[in-house]
Order: structure tokens, then sequence, then C-alpha cells
């Protein structure tokens, strides 16, 4: 699709803000024609496959990797802010007392967020020291506030976080009130360290233009939070959970898929705005899947998946992104459908940080123009003239 249209006044009009480079950044880069994805000059693909979520948040914040004594202190210091205050306790029990059992977990992340401001003296200042530490609280807090948001709407207690587990295993943990299996918290960590920075997609970009006005480091993921919850962003993990349960089986996908198709429908966790071939986190969220169904003795979910992939290369010449296998891969972990993008989330809180820290240390209000494309010298009619 041109994503380029000439205006009435023969100025370019970027629908999308496609190609446009609005921001100078060293956190992270996507090559969208080599399928490359990169954070602070890092290979995602040795990251994945070597590093920690929290050695990838010191990365991201920092511009390296750590140093192990770096690495200790910044583990250190998110375990000891993985608690909330009790008066957000309160308020998350409180939500889930009083609003419609159905209300969506990004809804409430949203608000509980929001609310969390309010309880932060450092809130207000955006010294880069101040906001490292705020930045801490926000990554080590979203775990503890997601896993609580889904207990109390299913009736249950919030459980305490554990502070000797990283922030993976803590979530699982908090989650199901059990010590979770070895393999999926670390199918969980791989997933975090895939989904932490995107560079400037829809929410990121959100994010900075709060952070351009100078608003507080919780107005700009507040704002983040909202534009992560769209099903043509964050969303689509649990908009194609639901479509492979509605599939349900590896031969129903080319039906599916055609009447889909035909009747103009999107595939979600299919195509991407930046990658014209594989997108490099599909790479491993495709190995975890199929290897994650193995171990559970069913790789029913991976197949359909599989088969979906397929059949959309051949009739649509479009190939699976993020979302595409983690949706199976956290459906066998037993994780419910509308918490896989509260865990996105959980993960892309690393990269909106990061990119907030850069905003505020260098900053200026983003305001791009519009083409007007309404009438003009419209006379004034009174109101009781009509
Ligand atoms: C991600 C996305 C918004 C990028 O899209 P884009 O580059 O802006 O391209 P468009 O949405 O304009 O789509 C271009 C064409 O491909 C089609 N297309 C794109 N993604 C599709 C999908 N997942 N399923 C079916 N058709 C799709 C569009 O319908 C359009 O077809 P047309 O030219 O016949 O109208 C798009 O691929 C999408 O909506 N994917 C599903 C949502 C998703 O998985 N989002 C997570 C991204 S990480």
């Amino acid at each position: 699709m041109d994503t380029v249209k000439q205006s009435a006044a023969g100025s370019a009009v970027a629908t999308g803000l496609r190609g446009v480079v609005a921001a100078s950044s060293s956190i992270g880069d996507v090559n969208g024609e080599k399928g490359e994805l990169i954070y602070q000059g890092v290979s995602i693909h040795d990251l994945a496959t070597k590093s920690t979520f929290e050695e990838v948040v010191f990365l991201l914040w920092n511009g390296r990797l750590p140093k192990r004594a770096e690495l200790e202190e910044l583990k250190a210091s998110l375990s000891a802010s993985y608690k909330l205050p009790a008066d957000i306790v309160e308020l998350i029990k409180g939500i889930s007392k009083r609003v419609p059992a159905k209300a969506d977990p990004m809804d409430r992340l949203r608000t509980v967020i929001s609310a969390l401001a309010m309880f932060d003296e450092e809130a207000n200042d955006l010294s880069h020291e101040a906001s490292i530490r705020v930045a801490t609280r926000l990554t080590a807090q979203f775990p503890t506030i997601v896993a609580a948001i889904d207990r109390t709407r299913n009736n249950l207690e919030p459980v305490e976080p554990k502070p000797d587990l990283n922030i993976a295993a803590n979530f699982l943990y908090m989650m199901k009130g059990e010590m979770p299996d070895e393999f999926d918290a670390h199918v969980l960590d791989v997933a975090l360290i895939l989904q932490a920075d995107h560079e400037l997609n829809a929410s990121t970009f959100t994010a900075r233009v709060v952070a351009g006005t100078l608003a507080n480091m919780y107005s700009a993921v507040t704002a983040a939070i909202g534009a992560l919850s769209g099903p043509l962003h964050g969303g689509a993990n649990t908009a194609i959970m639901k479509i492979l349960l509605e599939i349900d089986s590896v031969d129903g996908v080319e039906n599916y898929v055609k009447d889909a198709l035909s009747k103009k429908k999107k595939i979600m966790g299919f195509g991407h705005a930046v990658y014209k071939t594989e997108d490099p986190r599909a790479t491993h969220l495709r190995r975890l899947s199929q290897e994650m169904g193995k171990r559970k003795g069913d790789t029913k979910w991976y197949d359909i998946t599989a088969k979906l992939e397929e059949v959309m290369k051949r009739e649509k010449g479009l190939l699976p992104n993020v979302d595409a296998y983690s949706a199976s891969t956290y459906y066998m972990m037993g994780i419910p459908l509308d918490l896989y993008t509260p865990i996105f989330a959980i993960s892309r809180i690393s990269g909106w940080t990061a990119h907030i820290l850069e905003q505020y240390a260098d900053n200026k209000l983003i305001r791009p123009r519009a083409e007007y494309v309404g009438p003009r010298d419209v006379p004034y009619v009174p109101i009781d003239e009509w």
C-alpha cells in the first residue's frame, strides 16, 4: 500500500507516519529488509539464547551489557520494589469488586498505573537519577499488579512476591499461587526479552510524545498501555489465540483462512509494518511453542499455528509476527487469554522507560502538523438563527 500521498496543497502526507524518522535513538533498531533486531547494538538472537530479562533491562537503560556486580545490583533494586503499596493492593481489590467481571485486564492495568503515580514521591522529579528509580519501580511492579488483577477478579487473595525469584518466575508464581515449572519460567523469560523493545512502535511513540511534554513517567506509561491494548498492536496475541481456538484443528485452517480473507478479515499475528521478511522474534517463539507442545505432550496449538503460517504465506505472502507463536506458547502454560497483552506490557515497560529516559535527556516537544482538508471562510451563524 502506498503510504505517502500527495496533499491538495502539494505536500507529501505520510499516512500512519510510515517511513518517517521521528527521533534519533540508540536503544533498538529494526531492519525490516533483513529481518534483524538489535537492542543497543546486541542481536536479539544472542539475547534470546544467552541472556536474561533483567540483563536486557540493564542493557536498555544503560546502553551496554552489565558486569556481574551491576546486574546483581539491578536485580536487588528490582526485587526490593516488587511489593506494592498497601493502598494500591486495596485499589486493585476494590476495582475487582466494583467493575463488571469481564472488565479487560489492560483497562485495569492502565487505571492502576495511573493511580500509582500519586503514591510515588519522586514521580515528578524528571532528573535521570530519579527517573531510573521510577523506571525500576515500574518494571518491578508491573508483574505484581497484573498477577493481583488476575487473582482478585477470580475472588482470590493476591500472592505476595518472592524477592528471590526473577521477574518471569515471580509473575507465574504470583499468578498461580505455586512455584512455576522451571521450563515455563525460562520460556516466559525469553518471551519478555523478545518483546522488550521495538524502536518507535505505536506504544513507544505514544510514550515519547507524552514524555516530550515533560509530563511524568507514569503519564507516559499510562498512555502507552492504552496504545498497546489495541488489536493492531499488543492486542493481537489474544486475538490470534481466539482464532486458533475457533479453528481447533489443523484440517480447519485452509477453509478458515480462505473464508476470512474473502471477507477481508485480518488474521491477527501475521504481517508487520516494518518487517518484509521473517520477524526474528517469531523465529524464537516458533521454536519455544513447538518445544512447549512436546513437553506438555500435545503440539496441537503449535501445529495449527504452523499450518496457519503455511497458508498465510501462500495466500497472502504474509509472515508470522511476534504474536503468532507467543499465543500458543502462553496458552500451553495455562495463562488466561486476556493476560497475553498485559504480559507484553510487563516486558515492554523496559523499552518504554528506556525511551522516556532518552526523551527526557534530550527533549523536544513532539508536535507534527496535519494537512487541513476541511472548509475555510465558513460564516459564523448565531445559534438562534439556525
Ligand atoms: C501489523 C499490520 C497493522 C501492519 O500492516 P500495514 O503494513 O499497515 O499493512 P496494512 O494493514 O495496510 O495491510 C496491507 C494489506 O495486507 C493485508 N493484511 C495485512 N495484514 C494482514 C493480516 N494479518 N491478515 C490478513 N490480511 C492482512 C491488508 O488487508 C491489506 O490488504 P489490501 O491491500 O488488500 O487492503 C497488519 O499486518 C495487521 O493488521 N496485522 C494483524 C495485527 C497484528 O498481528 N499486529 C501485531 C503486529 S506486531
